[in-house]
C-alpha cells in the first residue's frame, strides 16, 4: 500500500506533518523513534550473502506465531513498494549511473517506503524490513566515500525521521559473503564492486552496529542459530513495547 500524497500521521502533533520540515523534532534534526507508534521497526542488515533475505521470513514467520502472535509486515529497501520496485531495478542495473544519482534514489525509494511502512506502524505491525538506512550509510557513505554523516542526514531526511526500532547486523567476512551470494547466482551492479569496497561496507556497519538499537549477530552460525538469535533480539524489545 502506498499513500503518494499525505505524509505519515506524525505521533509528536498528530497532524500528517509526516516529520518533514513541519514537524519540529523533524526540524531540529532529531530522529524520531518508531516506538512512538503501537508497531515495531525492525531492520536486517548485512553485506551481500549474509544471510538477510534468508532470515526475514524466518523472523516473521516466528512473531506470527506463539507466544507473539503479531501482526507481520515484510518489507524490503530498495523496492518494498510499486515505485521503489522500478527504482530498484534502476539502482541494481542501470549501467553508467553516477554515484550521486544512486545514492538519491536509494534515499527516493526510502522516501516512498516510509509512507507505507508508518500506518502499518501505527496500527500495531511488526513491520520487518531486509535493508534500511544502516545499509546506505554503509554503501554510499563508506562504500562509494560520500561521507557517512551527510549520508546519514540525508537518509533521515527520506525516513521522515523515523529510525527503526531494532537493527540486526548479520556479520560475516566478506569473502563469506560473497562466496555465498555467487552461490546463490544473483549478482548486481553493486555487488560486483571490489573486495575494498565491501570492506569498507563491513566495517561501517559494525562501527554503526555500536549504537543503541543495534544487535550484531554472526552470520557464519548455522541458519538455525542465527534465526534464534535474531528471534532473540526482538524479542527482547518487543517485551518493552
Ligand atoms: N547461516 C547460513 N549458513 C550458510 N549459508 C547460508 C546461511 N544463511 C544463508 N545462507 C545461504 O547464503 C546465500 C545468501 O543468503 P541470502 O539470505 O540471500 O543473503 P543476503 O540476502 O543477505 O544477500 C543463500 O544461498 C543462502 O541459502
Ligand atoms: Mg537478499
Amino acid at each position: 500500500m502506498t499513500r503518494d500524497v499525505d505524509s505519515p500521521r506524525c505521533s509528536e502533533c498528530g497532524g500528517r506533518c509526516g516529520h518533514g520540515p513541519g514537524c519540529d523534532m523533524a526540524a531540529r534534526g532529531e530522529p524520531v523513534r518508531a516506538r512512538l507508534w503501537p508497531g515495531l521497526f525492525v531492520v536486517l542488515e548485512g553485506g551481500e550473502g549474509s544471510g538477510k533475505s534468508t532470515q526475514v521470513p524466518r523472523l516473521a514467520a516466528a512473531l506470527r506465531e506463539a507466544p507473539y502472535r503479531r501482526d507481520v509486515m515484510e518489507t524490503r529497501e530498495p523496492g518494498g513498494t510499486g515505485t521503489g520496485a522500478r527504482i530498484r531495478e534502476m539502482v541494481l542495473g542501470e549501467v553508467g549511473l553516477s554515484v550521486r544519482a544512486e545514492a538519491l534514489l536509494f534515499a527516493a525509494d526510502r522516501a516512498q517506503h516510509m509512507m507505507s511502512v508508518v500506518p502499518f506502524l501505527e496500527r500495531g505491525w511488526v513491520v520487518v524490513s531486509d535493508r534500511h538506512a544502516g545499509s546506505q550509510i554503509a554503501y554510499q557513505g563508506a562504500g562509494r566515500e560520500l561521507g557517512e554523516e551527510w549520508i546519514r542526514r540525508l537518509s533521515l531526511w527520506a525516513s521522515y525521521g523515523v529510525v527503526p526500532d531494532v537493527t540486526v547486523l548479520l556479520d560475516v567476512p566478506v569473502k563469506v559473503g560473497l562466496k555465498r551470494a555467487r552461490g546463490r547466482g544473483v549478482m548486481s551492479r553493486i555487488d560486483k564492486l571490489d573486495a575494498a569496497f565491501h570492506e569498507r561496507v563491513r566495517e561501517s556497519l559494525l562501527r554503526q552496529a555500536q549504537a543503541p538499537g543495534w544487535v550484531v549477530v554472526p552470520g557464519t552460525a548455522g541458519e538455525d542459530e542465527v534465526a534464534a538469535l535474531v528471534e532473540a533480539a526482538v524479542a527482547a524489545r518487543l517485551e518493552a513495547v
